[in-house]
């Protein structure tokens, strides 16, 4: 039987931690549970009173807790991984024997991948979401690597992954540092995997606010992600500095920025300085527009081989 490994370091996360000992069976139910909730469905008083105990439900309201709706979140996520169907064919053709995936959450992407490789490893900053890949992983029998790490500082030596996928992620980065170190761990004429979210992502966001609160916080990514398309200095985001003990971005005296959206541009500069070229650009078929304008873009590079440059 194939299984997966967690390495989880000094993480002080209760909850991913007690999430470790969560029953088999309740693992394999919480997907479905989440959905029912989310839908509106009504729950059997026996699976309402398992959320209940372990800290997805409140006791007193019934209502679903901050920790419930993280959940709801990562699974609501996972499904908009599975409508992307051009990522999955993407994934059929990957023959590498070893894939890394950045920021790959719970690790769906190599969770169904059709052919295990020999080495399959998701590296994340959130502690939660990979313990539950973790579990999910093992259920589905993947033997599958769940790394507590930062795209900043890859914990892995030089040219060793054949492909390296970052999925919706690299803007909630450090983008130069976590471009720099995907390109050193990948081997020449490895595949680099991109995809991201741009100006319309934003502007989409601040459209669709639904409190001031939130239209703030869109405003300040979309000023700081001009910032860095005009400058090409980036705000260090929150993600990249807080697991700092492991790696992250050393300078930490201004960090308050979620996301800073991404250009192809400015990517394709980034990636040539670590030794690789774009060789395609895709925009998904299935993606969210802005005033008819594509959300996200694709991006596929290779590595030059030091003997092609
Ligand atoms: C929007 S989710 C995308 C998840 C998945 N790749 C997908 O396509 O659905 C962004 C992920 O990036 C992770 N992340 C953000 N900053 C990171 C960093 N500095 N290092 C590693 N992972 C990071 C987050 O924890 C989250 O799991």
């Amino acid at each position: 039987m194939e299984s997966p490994v967690i390495n989880l370091g000094d993480s002080l996360d209760h909850q991913a931690r007690s999430m470790l000992e969560w029953p088999d069976e309740f693992i394999a139910m919480l997907k479905p549970r989440l959905l029912a909730l989310h839908s509106g469905a009504a729950l059997a008083p026996a699976d309402l009173a398992e959320l209940n105990e372990y800290g997805i439900l409140q006791a007193q309201t019934g209502k679903i807790t901050v920790f419930g709706t993280y959940l709801l979140g990562v699974v609501v996520q996972e499904g908009w991984e599975e409508a992307d169907d051009e990522f999955m064919s993407l994934l059929k053709g990957l023959k590498g024997k070893a894939i890394l995936d950045v920021g790959g959450n719970t690790g769906w992407s190599l969770r169904h991948m059709p052919a295990s490789p020999d080495e399959a490893i998701i590296i994340d900053v959130d502690a939660r979401s990979l313990v539950l890949g973790y579990r999910w992983a093992r259920q589905e029998q993947r033997r599958i690597q769940f790394e507590l790490g930062c795209a900043e500082k890859l914990p892995f030596a030089d040219s060793r992954f054949d492909c390296v996928i970052c999925r919706n992620a690299i803007t909630y980065m450090h983008q130069r540092t976590a471009i720099r170190e995907m390109c050193r761990v990948l081997k020449p004429q490895g595949t680099i995997y991109l995809r991201f979210e741009r100006i319309w992502f934003d502007i989409r966001k601040l459209l669709h606010a639904t409190s001031l609160r939130s239209f703030c916080g869109h405003l300040r990514d979309l000023f700081w992600g001009l910032c860095q398309a005009v400058t090409g200095w980036q705000m260090v985001p929150d993600n990249a500095i807080q697991d700092r003990n492991r790696g992250g971005v050393p300078n930490t005296f201004f960090y308050r920025c979620g996301r800073t959206f991404g250009t192809l541009p400015q990517y394709k500069v980034l990636l040539k300085r670590g030794g690789c070229s774009a060789v395609e650009v895709l925009v998904p078929r299935k993606v969210a527009r802005c005033l008819g304008i594509p959300t996200q873009h694709c991006l596929i590079a290779r590595k030059v081989d030091r003997a092609d440059s």
